[in-house]
């Protein structure tokens, strides 16, 4: 099953050229592989499942069968965009999974980051698996694996699941179609952007797949969670106007699970803080901290305590890695 290609006789792919051939040479591959069937694809709304998606779109139309599932652990926006730019703009075969209430139930009360991990995933595994055994007809299915996960895997560094950690019984039912394992993430990123899809989400930054889940340390509640959710969207929405958006690797924010005291129109208040994290690498083991400007900070501040419930002080994360992780947890 592996043909592993590259690097020898591949062409870097740099040019828009370059990934239009690309994607007419996968187009190709996949109706010749796949040829009637249908196809599962597990979309995210990431960069490499999007791009998975936008290319089997291309090559099957509604023979490709997109499952978002909604944990309730994205960013705000990103449910809607997933339905938004392959329901409506590229008419995808698209079902939505709407699980919010069930992962949020099950990790009411979780403490322990690695446990909240293994609860995420496995859920994830579960509700896609339920999916998958309602669907017929189904042979194969899609994953956004690239290059890096495979010699991550080659070299023992970290497990690249075959069929997404699916149990057996659904596994074995499908074969795999990885169109873009031969890829590298910019590479990936240029086909994205000659297949359409918007920039937003084609040069987004890394987000972690138990998503904000890290980001609320601790027990997960729903008012802290959406605190989390609605202060990223306001670093966000300020990176991007500030031109920050694409220079700096990866930012967002961090409510942790303790209470200070503050005053607001007279009044005591007794709430959460939330910290800002923005931090550039080019290998994850070793992280800088990308130094915001001063009024930067101040605009951050001032928007984060009055427009976000429960948040009476904002505080800059400035510990590189190591010995600080980007994450919480
Ligand atoms: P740390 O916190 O380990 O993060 O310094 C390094 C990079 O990995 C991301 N990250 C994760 N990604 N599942 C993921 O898919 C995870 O459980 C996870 N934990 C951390 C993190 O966002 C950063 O980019």
């Amino acid at each position: 099953m592996t043909d592993i290609r590259r690097p020898d006789d591949m062409v870097r792919i740099t040019t828009p050229e370059l990934a239009d051939a690309f994607i007419e040479e996968q187009v190709e591959l996949i109706r010749n592989q796949v040829g009637d069937k249908k196809v599962l694809l597990a979309l995210s709304g990431g960069v490499d499942s999007s791009v998975v998606a936008a290319l089997l779109i291309k090559a099957i139309g509604q023979n490709l069968v997109c499952v978002h599932v909604n944990h309730g652990l994205l960013r705000k926006g990103e449910p809607e965009q997933v339905i938004e730019v392959f329901r409506n703009q590229m008419n995808a075969n698209l079902i939505y999974v709407d699980a919010v209430d069930r992962f949020l139930d099950k990790l009411a009360g979780v403490t322990d980051p690695e446990t909240k991990r293994m609860i995420i995933g496995g859920e994830f595994i579960d509700v896609f698996a339920e999916e998958a055994r309602k669907l017929d007809g189904i042979g194969f299915l899609a994953q956004g694996t690239i290059w890096p996960d495979i010699l991550e895997s080659e070299a023992g560094i970290k497990a690249h699941h075959n069929a997404g950690g699916l149990p057996e019984d659904i596994a074995s039912r499908f074969e795999l179609v990885e169109p873009v394992r031969i890829l590298f993430k910019d590479e990936v990123r240029m086909v994205g952007d000659q297949l359409g899809l918007p920039a937003n989400m084609v040069y987004r930054q890394p987000f972690p797949g138990p998503g904000l889940g890290v980001r609320c340390p601790g027990a997960i509640t729903r008012d802290r969670l959406e605190a989390v959710r609605e202060s990223d969207a306001i670093l966000r929405e300020e990176f991007a106007k500030n031109g920050l958006a694409g220079k700096v690797w990866q930012y967002f924010t961090v409510v942790p699970d303790f209470k200070s005291t503050g005053v607001k129109d007279g009044k005591r208040t007794f709430d959460w803080p939330c910290i800002i994290r923005a931090i550039n690498t080019t290998d994850v083991m070793e992280v800088t901290v990308e130094h915001l400007p001063a009024d930067l900070i101040d605009h951050l501040v001032n928007r984060i305590i009055s427009e976000v419930p429960g948040i009476n002080r904002v505080l800059v994360d400035y510990t590189p890695k190591p010995p600080a992780t980007v994450e919480y947890e």
